[in-house]
């Protein structure tokens, strides 16, 4: 198999995503909101910076939790869903715009980029990120993040779990997701979605778009993160159960700013 070349998405990757993004996403980040508010609770952290907050499904939730929660994204678009519902819910949070490699917010005691965020950055960029994450934590502050897991998807076989064929109705409007997904040895994942929006009895609208991740395994993001001057707390899957190398589709790490 050839390699796919991965490049960090740009500012406007989500733009076409954003209107249906909480359609699929929003039952399905419960068990991973749950297992973040565990581990803020276990290291007291009091003050949030979402650096990849999308349309908000940690933001809101955290804040219903008590805690005092900045979100940032690079997506115009998908900041704009989260800010419409901040209003609509009454939820006091602070939401801006900006690359989780250079924005600077302030001190906070945790900082998240959930759901794969950091697969849009190529390794260079990760690094990059990984510096400044570092100058928005407060001393002894802790970065949690997740990411899908490089050993288990070059399991034989294991990458066909990931295909998906999503559909769900809003109002009159149906819509449908199928997507199928490669992997190479380099850790570039990518993934194929055939999007079907169909309003009312009119003609369903098609799209194609393809889209890559850098994914890592456990041991390079355990040596990334001490090189960048971090320490590994903690390694679980999304939702709080043991993390297996080889059984685990998907990583969430707890590490902690190096004084
Ligand atoms: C898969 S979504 C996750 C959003 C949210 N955390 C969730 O759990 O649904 C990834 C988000 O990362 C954002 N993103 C990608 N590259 C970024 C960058 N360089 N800086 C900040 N946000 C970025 C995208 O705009 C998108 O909102």
């Amino acid at each position: 198999m050839t390699n796919s070349i991965h490049h960090s998405a740009k500012a406007s990757h989500y733009d076409k995503d954003a209107e249906s993004y909480d359609t699929f996403n929003e039952k399905n980040s419960r068990s991973t909101n749950q297992n973040i508010e565990r581990i803020l609770k276990k290291y007291k952290v009091k003050t949030v910076l979402d650096l990849t907050c999308g349309t908000g499904p940690q933001v809101f939730w955290l804040a219903k939790c008590g805690y005092k929660v900045t979100g940032s994204d690079i997506n115009k678009r998908m900041l704009k869903v989260a800010k419409d519902k901040a209003k609509r819910e009454k939820v006091e949070v602070k939401l801006l715009e900006g690359d989780m490699r250079t924005v600077k917010v302030g001190k906070f005691d945790a900082i998240l980029t959930i759901f794969n965020a950091i697969g849009h950055l190529t390794k260079a960029d990760f690094d990059k990120a990984m510096r400044n994450i570092k100058s928005n934590l407060s001393e002894g502050g802790i970065y949690v993040f997740d990411i899908f897991n490089l050993e288990y998807l070059l399991n034989d076989g294991a990458i066909t779990k990931l295909t998906i064929d999503w559909q769900k109705t809003v109002g009159d409007t149906i819509f449908r997701d199928i997507q199928y997904s490669t992997i190479d040895q380099s850790g570039v994942l990518a993934s194929y979605t055939t999007s079907y929006k169909q309003k009312g009895s009119g003609k369903a609208k098609i799209s194609k778009s393809m889209q890559t991740l850098q994914i890592y395994t456990a041991k390079e993001l355990s040596e990334m993160l001490t090189s960048n001057g971090f320490k590994v707390l903690h390694q679980c899957t999304v939702d709080g159960a043991r993390f297996y190398n080889t059984k685990s589709d998907r990583i969430l790490i707890v590490a902690k700013k190096n004084s």
